[in-house]
């Protein structure tokens, strides 16, 4: 039975009713790491790997969440929303606190949900619950909430409720994401440009190094602290600069012995990986890829030597994609410190590949790595 089915048949079980179906899919992101919360450029698609809610309204005060692949329930007034020390639920309540903060009185709902979106893997499944409880609550309460405030009120909740700091691209691409083309996203405009990404002959295939990020929240606020450490160097120089989006090289070089060598790193790396984002779109409108994946693997080098937040089993798993036929390009993907390696690889070399890098990590890391071959699918919507 397909996943939306199960979710749907559970809903049922509990409240004998009929709910809303909404997809909510997690996400990849081709090039652009890190830039985000730098003002900066990101190129994602949304996926088909995807979380599931079935939602309907209640007449009294009540939200209940259903976790079903938890089997566990969380009940609580809308009225009175606080932290959970099951943490699932956060992901949630702190959604239904940023609607009421909006100033929209929504009554209770039921709510379960569930998905195929491996959880710590890099593919945003927190985004996926944020934006798609967003979207099915805007749904069913008609709310009349646009998309971008959507992505915002998601972005927000993960911030404020759940604590980590995050950018915006993944509740954005969450929303956003349409099938066969990736989003080029300008993070200080939030305007967006569609790049088509179809070609038969080439998969994008995601490497899972079994490693949860643990270490990802906290270092990620730390590398968005030591971002703005470089930022607010320049500032006292150059007023109009705001963020790392807005620094050139020529400016930036004039000041490098005033910068600590870490802060001086990380800040390399943004300005570089925005570059590479910029003429990795010119490749792509030229249908480029063996140079779109060069960048890829040039991307890979800067997050692991300049930005710090890549591990031995990601660069080992790039390593050994470099060594196969076939690859164009391999990099670590979303936040670090585990999770998935982005690779594209051509059609007919995809069943050598996975056989390779499974027997190689598995010696390697007496591990073994999942391999998801992934088809970009639209953002978030009602089944
Ligand atoms: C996580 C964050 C995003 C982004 C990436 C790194 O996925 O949620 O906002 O910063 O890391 O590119």
């Amino acid at each position: 039975m397909i996943y939306a089915d199960k979710i749907e048949k559970k809903f049922k079980e509990v409240f004998n009713e009929t709910p809303l179906i909404v997809r909510s899919p997690g996400r990849v992101n081709l090039i652009g790491e890190h830039t985000d919360y730098n003002m900066g450029f990101v190129l994602p698609a949304a996926i088909d790997k995807s979380i599931y809610f079935a939602t309907s309204p209640r007449t009294d005060n009540i939200c209940y969440l259903n976790s079903f692949d938890l089997n566990d329930t969380v009940q609580m007034a809308v009225s009175s929303i606080n932290h959970q020390r099951k943490n699932w639920a956060n992901y949630l309540l702190g959604v239904v606190d940023q609607i009421q903060k909006l100033g929209h009185n929504i009554k209770g709902f039921n709510c379960v949900f569930g998905g195929d979106i491996p959880i710590g893997a890099g593919l945003s499944s927190s985004a996926a619950i944020e934006a798609g409880l967003a979207f099915s609550l805007n749904y069913i309460f008609e709310l009349g909430i646009e998309k971008l405030e959507l992505v915002k009120l998601a972005q927000r909740s993960e911030n404020e409720f759940v604590g980590v700091n995050c950018g915006i691209m993944d509740q954005y691409i969450n929303i956003f994401g349409s099938a066969k083309k990736v989003l080029k996203i300008d993070c200080r405009t939030l305007g967006y440009e569609y790049h088509p990404f179809e070609n038969e002959e080439l998969k994008i295939v995601l490497c899972n190094t079994m490693v949860s990020h643990s270490l990802a929240s906290s270092e990620y606020n730390t590398r968005r602290a030591q971002c703005e450490d470089g930022v607010r160097i320049l500032q006292q120089y150059h007023s109009h600069i705001k963020s790392l989006r807005d620094v050139e090289w020529d400016i930036i070089k004039l000041h490098e012995l005033e910068f600590p060598p870490k802060v001086w790193d990380r800040c390399k790396y943004v300005i570089e990986e925005n570059e590479r984002l910029l003429k990795g779109c010119e490749d792509l409108d030229r249908d480029d890829f063996v140079s779109f994946g060069n960048r890829m693997y040039q991307s890979h080098e800067g997050l692991r030597d300049l930005y710090e937040v890549s591990c031995p089993e990601l660069d080992f798993l790039v390593d050994a994609a470099s060594k196969q036929n076939g690859v164009l390009g391999s990099r670590m993907m979303g936040g670090g410190f585990g999770g998935c390696t982005i690779n594209l690889v051509q059609d007919s070399f995809v069943n050598d590949f996975e056989n390779a890098i499974i027997s190689s990590y598995k010696s390697r890391y007496n591990k073994t790595p999942e391999i998801y071959i992934c088809t970009i699918k639209d953002g978030t919507g009602a089944l």
